[in-house]
């Protein structure tokens, strides 16, 4: 049996960036879909992966508007104004590979774990948007030390916790999911223009994959096409 109840609350974390933005408009025009909240860094209740006591709080603030049935997190970096992926081991220097791991990996660990409190106990989903660049298995260009190393750790953190609320969550379904190539901010600089996709086409495959998800998928690493990824 499928896990997304009808009919559903939804939040979404990051919802100022282009794949979040994208989801905050399917939902707000998916019938089954009751009512979606989108925080980010500037919303009322904020939530900052630089500030790690924003991400408790945040969750604090926002249990009167529980519980969600769906929870995507959609938070996410590649670059910045100071640096861009490594192309080579040179490159690779603390600050960036630790903005990163801040980032994209303990932000979102923490995001699991505060806001479970959020999820609906009886039926829900929380997906975390990873990379497919962050599957070892699946490296075979090396590269992006910080991007990979950081969604490594991000979806080992995922693969852990599924594992716990196996026990302790056995209605939810914790999911790492690959979104495909967007063109986004995130992007723009590798030709994301080109190469990648709108991202409303990108969301629609993903909530399709979401909509078919069992209890037993979670601990999953999914692409938005629905085909498992190796870890
Ligand atoms: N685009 C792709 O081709 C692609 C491919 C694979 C995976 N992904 C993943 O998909 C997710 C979404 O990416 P996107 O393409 O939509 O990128 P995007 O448009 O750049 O959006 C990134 C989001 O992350 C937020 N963010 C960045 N730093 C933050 C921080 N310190 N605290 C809180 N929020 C922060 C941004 O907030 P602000 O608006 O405040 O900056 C924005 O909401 C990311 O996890 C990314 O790794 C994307």
């Amino acid at each position: 049996m499928t896990l997304l109840p009808n009919p559903f609350s939804a939040l979404v974390i990051g919802s100022s960036g282009t794949i979040g933005g994208a989801f905050i408009e399917l939902l707000e025009n998916n019938p089954l879909c009751s009512s979606v909240v989108g925080i980010h860094r500037h919303s009322e209740h904020s939530i900052d992966y630089q500030k790690p006591d924003s991400i408790e709080a945040c969750a604090a603030a926002l249990s009167q508007k529980s519980p969600f049935q769906l929870i995507i997190n959609t938070i996410g970096v590649l670059h910045s104004s100071d640096w861009m992926p490594e192309k080579r081991l040179d490159d690779l220097n603390p600050e960036q590979l630790m903005e990163l791991m801040t980032i994209n990996a303990i932000g979102p660990a923490l995001t699991i774990r505060h806001f479970s409190k959020l999820l609906d106990p009886k039926n829900s989903i929380m997906v975390t948007i990873s990379a497919k660049v962050g599957s070892i298995k699946d490296n075979r260009l090396g590269g992006w030390y910080s991007y990979r190393a950081s969604k490594a750790a991000l979806n080992m953190l995922i693969k852990t916790a599924s594992i716990e609320w196996g026990r302790t969550k056995p209605n939810t379904a914790l999911i790492a999911m690959h979104p495909g190539t967007v063109n986004s901010r995130l992007s723009k600089p590798f030709r994301g223009e080109q190469i990648g996709r709108p991202a409303h086409d990108a969301v629609a495959d993903m909530f399709r994959v979401i909509e078919s998800l069992k209890k037993e998928d979670s601990g999953s690493f999914i692409s938005y096409s629905g085909e498992k990824l190796p870890w």
